[in-house]
């Protein structure tokens, strides 16, 4: 297992486009599982595999609430109860998508931003599973929101995106002129309690 880099805006790396895999091999099995330790090193809930630069179809994902190291199932809806976790899927495919939500986006790529974000509400997706066997799920909550905010990865798309134009814009233009804020070193004290709010929030 490796913690892989994860690639942060504007590297223009996370605007590729990625291509469907044709089979699931030991290697890319094994390079789904780095995905997953990844993800979970950086407290992370879904990670695409453009984020760690390989541009391929594949996504990891684990919205399980956890809490003093257990995990609260009865915090997730009955669909999301169903959709095994962790969840890896290669090629995935939204075949149905019904209702709206919005919720506040985070990402490992972008991080210390977090904006609301309208998603649709119920997604039904098919795909590969980690052995290259095919699989469908029916998902609401968090975990669709969460599968929506990947695939967009995976077509070098990210949440600030989906933005207004003149907020999108303008938290482009901040992180292309300053970066990002070191938590390690907060300027001041506002500062500081805001980034540790948003560590409490759910990275994408
Ligand atoms: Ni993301």
């Amino acid at each position: 297992m490796a913690i892989l880099e994860v690639l942060k805006f504007p590297d223009p790396r996370l605007r590729k486009k990625c291509a469907a895999v044709k089979e699931v091999t030991p290697e890319l099995k094994k390079f789904a599982e780095d995905m997953l330790e990844t993800m979970y090193s950086f407290k992370g809930i879904g990670l695409a595999a453009a984020q760690v630069d390989r541009q391929i179809r594949l996504l990891v994902m684990d919205t399980r609430p956890k809490e003093n190291g257990e995990y609260k199932l009865e915090e997730m809806t009955e669909l999301e109860r169903q959709v095994p976790m962790p969840f890896v899927i290669f090629n995935p495919v939204i075949v149905r998508k019904e209702g709206k939500t919005t919720y506040d986006e985070g990402c490992l790529s972008v991080p210390t931003y977090y904006e609301t974000v309208e998603r649709f509400n119920l997604v039904e997706v098919t795909g590969l599973d980690i052995n290259g066997k095919p699989i469908q799920v029916t998902t609401d909550g968090l975990t669709a929101i969460c599968v929506q905010h990947e695939i967009d990865h995976l077509d070098g798309k990210l949440f600030i995106d989906r933005l207004s134009p003149i907020k999108s814009i303008r938290i482009k233009n901040k992180i292309k002129k300053f970066g990002y804020p070191d938590p390690s070193q907060p300027q001041d004290e506002e500062e500081l309690e805001e980034l540790l709010a948003d560590q409490e929030e759910h990275r994408l």
